[in-house]
């Protein structure tokens, strides 16, 4: 046996059903890894209550498989949330956005018990900062924010024709080496204009299921 990328997500999204219990309401992420989530959770939609989405793509896709998506707010507090990543490291802190839906991603990742990332395994790295750091950040503060990055070394790009869900813009962070990711993720919030950066160090994952060539291992 020997995966391909895209089988290594549907295996790793498949393998993310075992920790489903009975009437949640699941958590769910957005991306490619995340959309074979939704389709594996849709083979267990009868013993499910339903699912919070973390982005509109997400709902749709939910909605048509016959899953019930709550508002966040009508729910709360969520045991578990499922979401793929653009990087990952030993420490299970990640580089997310590259669907441009970190923001939401955040939001319900802290509302959540448990936090289990699905990846293929060209998403493990040793440092964070080869994938361009996604930014979400208020329209008005786009060259505000940019100037921002360049002081910490980076190089930011604008994610042209690129709205969030949020109405807001993204600029990609190039050629950062993230050693500190707790550090950076804090010090990017800080900047005004910015909703929130794509560095998930603050609350990282709880288990990484990585989908390989072989099959899928488990990280904790
Ligand atoms: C979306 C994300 C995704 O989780 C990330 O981009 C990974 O995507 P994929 O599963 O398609 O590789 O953060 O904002």
């Amino acid at each position: 046996m020997s995966l391909t990328v895209d089988q290594q997500k549907q295996a790793a999204a498949r393998a993310a059903i075992d920790y489903i219990e009975n009437d949640w309401v699941v958590g769910v992420g957005t991306g490619s890894t995340a959309n074979h989530f939704i389709d594996a959770l849709a083979t267990i939609k009868d013993r499910i209550d339903g699912a919070v989405a973390s982005s509109e793509a997400s709902a749709q896709r939910l909605k048509a498989h016959g899953i019930r998506v709550f508002e966040l707010t009508a729910v709360g507090e969520l045991p578990i949330y499922v979401d793929g990543a653009d990087e990952i490291n030993a420490n299970l802190q990640m580089i997310k956005g590259g669907g441009a839906a970190l923001t939401r991603e955040k939001i319900v990742a802290q509302c959540a018990d448990k936090f289990i990332c699905i990846a293929d395994e060209s998403k493990l790295v040793r440092v964070l900062g080869q994938f361009p750091l996604p930014v979400e950040v208020i329209p008005m503060a786009r060259s505000l924010v940019g100037r921002a990055m360049v002081k910490l070394g980076g190089h930011p790009a604008w994610r042209e024709d690129c709205v969030t869900d949020n109405g807001n813009w993204i600029i990609d962070v190039h050629g950062l080496t993230i050693d500190e990711p707790i550090k950076l993720e804090t010090a990017i919030n800080q900047i005004p204009g910015v909703v929130t950066n794509g560095i998930f160090a603050l609350r990282p994952a709880d288990v990484l299921l990585l989908g390989k060539t072989s099959g899928v291992e488990v990280f904790k």
